[in-house]
This record gives structure tokens, sequence and C-alpha cells, in this order.
């Protein structure tokens, strides 16, 4: 039987949610293009993440540009540290993952292991490729894409492999512009690249792949967070730091005892677990089924002082799909170096410079959608003969399907109105008067839509229409006229049956 990663992924392919890139010409691993479904569920998730990271006092958006100065990523430590492992096959030159090689083999993780740890270790449990070959010497091999900017090739430059660079390099401008006040937050979401060496999993190991990311800014004397006694108490499920090759269960820990225990930073680092928690179950993502995980020391990326990942449980195994880092002045500072420029913030208050602390939410887009689609997905049942998609009514491609029962008799000119009605209401409709009304509710439900309309006869003489709701296919009359707002309610409710 196929397994479920594979048959979501080609469902998401047939029905429009996401493409393989360039496909006319073989496409090539690691890219993705996001389909008319796809793109539509996908900006929400953005726009849910703007309204729970962005729409608040001192918290700002901007769009940084996606190629970078070689000099950037310098400073930034990804051209000497943004590396991976690699081995490569001696039988068919095939490139694969050495930790990811040592993880299938022993079950635990290698992450931040160094190249000749991982190279003894392949030799002494003589793991061959797939293919019966040896394998070469470990090598660590640099993730970033490079390019040259103008003709020559003095002007080296790198595609972004986090979005996180430019707002370090916008920060001075934009805390000046901003009343030179900390704290001060600025996200963005965007296009980031790496060359990853086995980008085998759909949408899990991208080439380019999107992130929503924000930075934090903060005077480290000062690392309390404004509401946070209201969220202390509030419990999270964290999978504590592995003891050595020890992985610990999830447990569920308040806010308050996960600082306390040291996992978590501060009150900041914290507030951003709490937020990610609540845009993750709004969403659609089963909150039973992903946890906080609290990395070891020895895993931590080289700008970290302590990370949090988010890690969600799929049938492909844990993915992580959004890291919080404590990054401390380590950004701020090496640009400050390496540009000779003064990025320090001067506090009136202590009369005093400082470089800025930095905690930093960073969300990827791709890795969740592709758990949303999974957690999500519903098999066929006795009542439903298609497989489906519960997805939460604000995070569906549209909100409610348009149905006129037949072609004829003046009932798509009422349909058309009904279209143009929600759309000035913002309630995003699809439109279908072709097939029988059973065939256009399954289509609609194959791609998550909660709601949909049929205009029929009664509606000519009443001036109501029939709403059915998606997950249990119940029927309600409701008048023309209180469409949008009964729409409105549904999906702020969250409702999806009757
Ligand atoms: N600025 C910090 C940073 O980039 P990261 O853990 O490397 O941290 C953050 O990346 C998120 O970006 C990940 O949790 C994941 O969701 C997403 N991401 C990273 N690499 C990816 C890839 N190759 N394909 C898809 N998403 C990726």
């Amino acid at each position: 039987m196929q397994k479920l990663s594979e048959r979501v992924i080609e469902i998401a392919i047939q029905r429009g949610f996401i493409l393989p890139s360039a496909e006319i010409y073989g496409s090539p691993a690691g890219f993705y293009d996001y389909g008319p479904v796809g793109s539509a569920i996908k900006r929400k998730m953005q726009n849910l993440w703007r309204e729970i990271f962005i729409t608040k006092p001192g918290f700002l958006e901007i769009e940084g540009t996606t190629i970078l100065p070689h000099e950037v990523l310098v400073a930034s430590g990804h051209a000497s540290n943004f590396s991976d492992p690699v081995v490569i096959c001696k039988k068919t030159q095939k490139q694969y993952r050495a930790d990811h090689l040592l993880q299938e083999h022993t079950g635990k993780s290698w992450e931040g292991k160094s190249a000749k740890e991982m190279d003894s270790a392949i030799k002494e449990l003589k793991i061959k490729s797939q293919d019966g070959g040896e394998f070469s010497e470990v090598k660590t091999f640099n993730l970033m894409f490079a390019t040259y900017l103008g003709a020559g090739t003095d002007k080296p430059a790198y595609l972004r492999p986090e979005t996180a660079q430019c707002i370090f390099l916008d920060f001075k401008r934009i805390f000046t512009q901003n009343g030179s006040k900390l704290p001060l937050a600025i996200g963005q979401v965007g296009k980031s690249y790496r060359n990853e060496i086995s980008p085998r999993k759909g949408l899990v190991r991208m080439r380019e792949f999107t992130q929503m990311e924000l930075e934090y800014f903060f005077d480290p004397s000062q690392p309390d967070m404004e509401g946070f006694e209201k969220i202390a108490d509030k419990t999270l499920r964290f999978k504590p730091p592995a003891e050595g090759d020890t992985e610990l269960e999830v447990e569920d820990v308040t806010l308050q005892e996960s600082i306390e225990r040291g996992w978590v930073a501060n009150q900041i680092m914290a507030t951003f677990l709490y937020w990610q928690d609540v845009y993750y179950k709004k969403m659609g993502i089963d909150s039973n089924r992903y946890h906080f995980a609290v990395l070891p020391k020895d895993a931590l990326p080289h700008y970290s002082k302590s990370n949090v990942d988010l890690e969600v449980e799929t049938s492909i195994g844990n993915i992580e799909t959004a890291g919080t880092a404590y990054r401390t002045d380590f950004d701020l500072k090496n640009h400050q170096e390496h540009s000779k420029q003064d990025l320090t913030a001067f506090l009136p208050e202590r009369k005093e410079k400082i470089i800025p602390h930095v905690i930093e939410p960073s969300l990827g887009a791709d890795r969740p959608f592709y758990a949303l689609l999974e957690h999500c997905f519903r098999e066929k049942t006795p009542e439903k003969d298609w497989e489906w998609f519960a997805f939460p009514p604000s995070i569906a491609p549209y909100t409610v399907g348009i149905f006129p029962l037949m072609k004829k008799d003046g009932l798509p000119e009422i349909a058309e109105k009904i279209v143009e009605e929600l759309r000035e209401n913002g309630i995003e409709c699809f439109y279908s008067q072709s097939g029988t009304i059973g065939k256009r509710y399954a289509r609609a439900d194959e791609i998550g839509v909660p709601y949909c309309l049929t205009i029929d006869y009664d509606s000519k003489e009443k001036g109501d229409v029939t709403l059915r709701f998606r997950n249990d296919g119940a029927q309600i009359r409701i008048a023309i006229g209180d469409l949008a707002k009964e729409i409105r309610k549904f999906v702020k409710e969250d409702r999806t049956s009757q």
C-alpha cells in the first residue's frame, strides 16, 4: 500500500495544491510551484502569521532582497559555517547526507557532530549506499547558492539562506526612523535558498522555500515581555533536551517553568513559543501532534545561545517546522565589525550605547503546509466516497462553493449576484455550474472548501439558498440577504458542521 506521505503529495499535485517546478524539463529535485489552490492556502497561512506576529505596536514588516553581497554572509558566519556533511557513493557518485545516513542506522540524531566523528562511525558500522557502494570520506558542503553581480567575477554574492540577514542589515535605519526605541521587532515573509544535498521529501527539504521570520531587538538587561504574566501558566508540550544519546519523552510544562528549567532563555522567547502554539492551532495542525523540542547545546546553530524547535509529528517522522533562537548580539556585532558601521542603539535612560540582543522566531511556510495537508487529510467513508481535507474555514483555499442547480431559468444570474456580494464582503468564492450537485460538493470537499451554497428554484421564489457544511454534509436554508453575515459568523466560530 502506498505510504500516506506519497498519497498526500500525489493528491496535492492532482488537485492543484502544488506542482513540480519545471515539470516539462524533468522537475529538478527540491523545487515546487504552488498551484491555484495551494497558493490561496499559503497566502492565508502567511496572513495569519502576520495577524499573530506582526500586528502589534512596535512590530514592523519589511521585504528585503534575496541576493546579498558575499561580505554579508562572511560576517554572518554562513560562508564558513553553513554546511552539511556529505558522502559520495563510490559506485554511483550519488550524494548523501552523512548525518541522515547515521540517523537511519543508529536511530539517534547526529546533528552537531564533527565530520571526523561521522566518518569513523560510517566506517565502524560498515554503512553502504542503497546501491551497495562504499562511501567516500565525509566532507562538508556549503549550502549557499553562489552567484556574481554584473559581468565580471569580482563581485561574488549569495542567494540568501535565511530572510533574517536583511533585517539585521536594515536594523539601524529602521530603529532610527521609529523613535530609536527598544524593543523593536522587524519581521519578513520571503524566499530563502539552500542547495540541499538530498532534497527528496516533497516540501520538507526544498532548495527554494518560504520563511516567516521575526527579529526581536531588545536590551539584554530587560528580557521581560509585556503581558507575559497573562500566559506564564499556559502549558506547551515540551521535549526536553536529549541527555547524551538518550531522547526524553514529551511532557506538558508551563512557560514559566520552561524558563526556570533553563530550557527557554527568557519571557520574550517563551512568548514567541506561545504565539507559535496559537498560530498552529488556528492553522489547523493537530495540537496533539506537535511539540517544542529544546535543543541540546551541541546541536545549536552557529549563531544561537539557546534554541527551541517546533516539531510536527507526521507519517514521515517529526518535521522541524520552526526554530526559535536566542541570537544574542551575534549578528549585529559581526556586521558592525565587518562593515565598520555603528550598529549600536543609544539608550537615553542609561546614557549608554549597546548592541541590542535578538530573539528570533523563524517559521517555515512549506513544511507546515505539508503537515497541514497530512493532518487535515480525511479518508473516504460510506457517507463520502472521496478523500477530502478538513481545513479550518479561515485557511481553506475558498470559503464558499457557489452552485446554481441548473444552468438556466435565471439561477446562474442569482448565483453570480451572490458571488459578487460575498466577494465585496471579502469572502472568497469558488463558482461552478457544471456537473451534478453531488459531484460539485465532492470537488469542493476535495480541496477543503467548508461551505457550499446551492441556488435552486426555491431561491427564486423565497430568496433563500441551501448552505451545506463540509464535515457532516448537513444542510440549512439561509436568506440571501443574510449570507455574508452568517458565513462570516461561521468562519469566526470555526464551524464546519451543523
Ligand atoms: N533564521 C534561522 C533559520 O533559518 P532554520 O532552522 O535553518 O533557521 C527555519 O530554518 C525554518 O525554515 C525551518 O524550521 C523550516 O521550517 C524552514 N526551512 C529550513 N530549511 C528548509 C528547507 N530546505 N526546505 C523547506 N523549509 C526549510
